[in-house]
């Protein structure tokens, strides 16, 4: 039994003991070769930030297009009610494509006066970019 804990003290100790026999171009090398896979980076970091640009994006609970129209825009663009241009419908979209993306946004967010288009489609806790990100759902789905 001694002789077990020995022998795995002893393994324990030539392990830790090669570790630091590593020369600094060797573990340079071992760096080089694992970075790619963990991109062992920090937050802060501006040597990655792709990285933490997409934890970011994460972490704000950002919602998709296709989400924010299936809980804010689908009541009446699935079915046309009140006169709504309705999603997968092309003739219903081309002419408000025609007008451009710009125009197509600002109806989204600021709604269109006198219609049942109403701001943001009633959706007050959505973004402004969570409202162009429908659009975009809507208007790529009914071309
Ligand atoms: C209460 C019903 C209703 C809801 C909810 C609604 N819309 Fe609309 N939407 C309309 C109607 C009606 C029109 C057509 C208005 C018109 O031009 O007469 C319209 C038109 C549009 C247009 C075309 C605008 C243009 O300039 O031609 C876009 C884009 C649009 N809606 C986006 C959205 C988005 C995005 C949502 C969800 C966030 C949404 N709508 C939710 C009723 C609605």
């Amino acid at each position: 039994m001694n002789r077990v804990i020995f022998s795995v003290l002893a393994a324990l100790l030539a392990i830790s003991v090669s570790a630091q026999d590593l020369t600094d171009s060797q573990r340079a090398a071992i760096e080089e070769r694992i970075h790619p896979v963990g991109q062992s980076c920090m937050e802060g970091d501006s040597g990655c930030g792709g990285a933490v640009a997409v934890a970011a994006v994460a972490s704000s609970g950002s919602r998709s297009g296709e989400e924010v129209y299936n809980s804010a825009c689908l009541a009446c663009h699935s079915s046309g009610a009140a006169g709504a241009p309705i999603y997968g419908v092309a003739a219903n979209w081309t002419d408000r494509i025609a007008k451009g993306n710009a125009v197509l946004y600002t109806s989204g967010i600021e709604g269109i006066a006198g219609t049942g288009m109403i701001a943001k489609g009633g959706c007050m806790s959505c973004s402004n970019e969570e409202i162009e990100a429908a659009v975009d759902y809507m208007v790529a789905g009914s071309k």
